[in-house]
C-alpha cells in the first residue's frame, strides 16, 4: 500500500495452488514487490495478521480445560508451534528477499479482519461487524471505521459460545453445501496441475457411500 492505494495483494494458494497454503508466502511476496515495483529496503512496514503469543496462550488453556480429550491434537500441534509460530519475527526475516531490519507489526487477527473490509470499502464512515471462528480470544467484535482510523470497541462472544456453535454450523451447513459441490461435480481448489485454466476440477465418482461423509 501506498497511503489509501492498494499497489498489489495476493495469496500465496494462487501461486501453488495448494488451497489454505501455509507455507511462507514467499511468491506472493514478490509478485507484490513485483506489480508495486519496488525493492525490499522500501516498504515501511510488514504486518502480520495476529498475535501469535496471545493465541498460544489461547491454545493452551483450552487444551487444559478439556484435558484429556483433545491430547492427539495438542501433539500434532505443539512441534509446528514450539519450531515456527513462536518465532514468526524469526520466520517472516528468513523468508523476505532481503535483509529486514525495521520492526514488524503484529495486529490482533479480528483488527486484521475488520481492517480488510473497512478500509478497502467506499464508506468513510462505517459500523464494523467482525465474526470469525476464533482468532487469539475474540470470535465476534463490533467496531467503529473513519477514514483511516478504526476501532473495535466491544467483544460479543467469546470462544465457549464460538465452539458450542461451530460444530453445529460446521455440520448443518458446510456439510450440506460441500455435498451439494460435490453432487454438481465440483471439488476443493487442490489443483495438481498449474497450467489447467480454472481452479475447479471434476470429481471422480465415488465408489463407496462413505466418501459422502467426509468433509474434504
Ligand atoms: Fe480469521
Amino acid at each position: 500500500m501506498v497511503d489509501d492505494k492498494i499497489l498489489a495483494a495476493a495469496q500465496e494458494e494462487r501461486f501453488t495452488r495448494i488451497k489454505h497454503d501455509e507455507s511462507f508466502p514467499t511468491n506472493a511476496v514478490q509478485y507484490c514487490l513485483k506489480e508495486a515495483n519496488c525493492k525490499l529496503d522500501e516498504i515501511d512496514h510488514v504486518v502480520f495478521y495476529e498475535k501469535p503469543f496471545l493465541k498460544f496462550d489461547r491454545l493452551l488453556e483450552t487444551y487444559l480445560s478439556f484435558a484429556p480429550s483433545g491430547f492427539g491434537s495438542f501433539v500434532r500441534a505443539m512441534p509446528q508451534w514450539l519450531k515456527q509460530k513462536l518465532h514468526l519475527p524469526r520466520e517472516i526475516k528468513k523468508g523476505l528477499p532481503g535483509e529486514w531490519k525495521k520492526p514488524l507489526v503484529f495486529t490482533k487477527h479480528h483488527e486484521s479482519h475488520a481492517a480488510s473490509a473497512f478500509f478497502p470499502s467506499p464508506f468513510e464512515e462505517a459500523a464494523i461487524l467482525t465474526m470469525d471462528g476464533v482468532g487469539e480470544w475474540d470470535a465476534a467484535t463490533v467496531g467503529v471505521g473513519n477514514g483511516n482510523q478504526m476501532k473495535l470497541i466491544k467483544f460479543l462472544i467469546d470462544t465457549t459460545i464460538t465452539w458450542l456453535t461451530l460444530p453445529l454450523f460446521y455440520f448443518l451447513v458446510f456439510t450440506p453445501f460441500a455435498l451439494l459441490l460435490r453432487a454438481i461435480g465440483k471439488a476443493d481448489m487442490k489443483h495438481p496441475n498449474k497450467n489447467l485454466p480454472s481452479y475447479w476440477k471434476n470429481t471422480d465418482q465415488p465408489t463407496s457411500p462413505k466418501q459422502y461423509l467426509r468433509q474434504f
